[in-house]
């Protein structure tokens, strides 16, 4: 098996794949997947992709990108998303990529929360990532590693020389001039989440473990609807276009009650609506649902297909039936500090890029439907430095192929009480006392004798409860609870 590349790229997902997309066929690039390619937060995106829809809307995309962001977004990153965002569409759609239009061919924009208009281009319907994910593999030059998990980076004196990886039962070192992480966010960490199975903090874990920076890792943003009744692992997302374009948040007596908490009601930013739903429903004790009936059924069916038949098959009839719903982790604002270009900041021919990255882009609370533009914007800009810089690349050093033991018996029970312990102490609505519960016991944790795979977990969950710790007052996501 070859075991040298010029570039190796962790994750195939929007951010991976378009990076690979973009650097030129000549160079050895090999993508490495952890399980199926489509295993990845991708191919679940259903709302869309948000971009300006002329230049004088760049400035709007801005202004809302920030405003959502709570003021803490880098506003370097939003301009070059904003203003990049056009141009990255533009050759997604010459390179033949074909999103939702009406009779005329004119492109269809919808409007999700937190945007001051429709913006937001979809792709067979609710399907967005699916569809773009679909025509990203039918265009890749380069081979894909499947069933392939990360176990370490292969690091000395802050260079980065490639990955060493389980696959199909042995441990291997797969060297790269260039190596780039866009292995996704953090969604198992959590009890209720609508990630892919595969999103485990694990390339966040093996930064850590390599004093390698990670930033605002408070930052965690709650979908406020997804349907999390059932055994399934990823909860059903309920796409927050549904409510852009007409659907309610009620309770059992149809009372609209998120306009108790915001002017905008269903439409206020996403923490926002997460919150209100996680309040009022602790706070009454009624469930929550989602309304779509003002939806007339061959339109819903037509617009929105994958919700309709999952839900079918769950045995919900939509549009007439409600859905009851509660929020759920959905994305991490934090992860591996970068520059512009993906470059992982004082580390040399490292890149991470799309969720896994932090350039500051979405600030406190990501705007709806930001994140499939980003992965597009930023892999482009890590490719073009990844192609200019290529030749600086350092000579390879061999590493050692000696792994240790990943997985231990007793880590299951462990990581399902890691993920209960977070929802709880470190989600949607926190405290000094909870996270400093989690932390206790997150550190008793790490000195159990566990496997490798959940120490790294471990050590992402820490991040996130100290990062939590030291911001005292509420900011976008991040909401602590003042006691009473
Ligand atoms: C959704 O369809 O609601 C998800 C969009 C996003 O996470 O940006």
């Amino acid at each position: 098996m070859k075991t040298s590349y010029d570039v190796v790229i962790v994750g195939t997902g929007i951010a991976g794949l378009h990076c690979a997309l973009n650097l030129p066929k000549h160079l050895s690039v090999l993508l490495v997947a952890k399980d199926y390619a489509w295993e990845c937060n991708t191919f679940y995106a259903q709302g869309g992709v948000a971009v300006a829809k002329d230049e004088a809307d760049i400035a709007l995309h801005v202004s809302d990108t920030l405003h959502a962001g709570a003021g803490h977004c880098v506003k370097e990153a939003v301009d070059v998303l904003c203003s990049e965002g056009p141009k990255a569409i533009a050759s997604l759609i010459k390179r033949g990529f074909c999103f939702d239009s009406d009779e005329k061919g004119d492109l269809l924009y919808t409007k999700e929360a937190a945007h001051s208009t429709h913006r937001i281009l979809h792709a067979g319907g609710d399907a967005t990532g699916r569809h773009i994910h679909l025509f990203m593999m039918q265009h890749l030059p380069f081979p894909i590693l499947y069933n392939t998990q990360v176990t370490d980076l292969l690091m000395h004196e802050n260079t980065c020389y490639g990955v060493r990886v389980l696959h199909a039962g042995d441990i291997i070192n797969l060297y790269g001039k260039k190596v780039v992480i866009a292995s996704g966010g953090v969604g198992s960490l959590y009890e209720y989440h609508t990630n892919a199975r595969t999103i485990s903090a694990d390339m966040q874990g093996m930064c850590l473990s390599h004093s390698i920076e990670l930033a605002d890792m408070e930052m965690m943003q709650f979908h406020p609807t997804a349907f999390v009744l059932g055994t399934a692992v990823r909860k059903q997302l309920l796409s927050e276009s549904l409510r852009g374009e007409g659907a309610k948040v009620v309770d059992d007596e149809g009372r609209r009650f998120v306009f108790d908490y915001h002017p905008d009601g269903e439409l206020a930013p996403r923490d926002v609506v997460s919150r209100a739903i996680f309040d009022y429903k602790q706070k009454s004790g009624k469930e929550v649902y989602l309304d779509v009936s003002d939806f007339e059924e061959s339109h819903f069916q037509k617009r929105f297909p994958s919700i309709y038949f999952n839900m079918k098959n769950i045995g919900y009839n939509l549009p007439s039936e409600r859905i009851p719903i509660s929020p759920a982790f959905h994305y991490s604002m934090g992860g591996i500090r970068t520059t512009m270009n993906g470059e992982v900041l004082h580390v040399k021919h490292l890149y991470a890029i799309g969720e896994a990255a932090h350039t500051g882009v979405h600030g406190a609370n990501r705007l709806a439907s930001n994140s499939l533009l980003e992965g597009l914007v930023f892999s482009y800009r890590a490719a073009l430095d990844i192609q200019a810089t290529l030749s600086n690349a350092s000579s390879v050093i061999s590493f050692s192929e000696k792994e240790a033991i990943l997985i231990c018996e007793g880590d299951k029970i462990l990581k399902n009480e890691l993920r209960h312990l977070m929802w709880c102490h470190a989600g949607i609505v926190r405290n000094e006392q909870n996270l400093q519960f989690a932390r206790k016991r997150v550190k008793e944790m790490l000195e159990l004798p566990i496997g490798k795979l959940l120490r790294l977990r471990l050590l992402v969950s820490q991040e996130i409860i100290q990062s939590a710790l030291k911001r005292k007052a509420s900011l976008g996501a991040h909401f602590i609870q003042k006691r009473s």
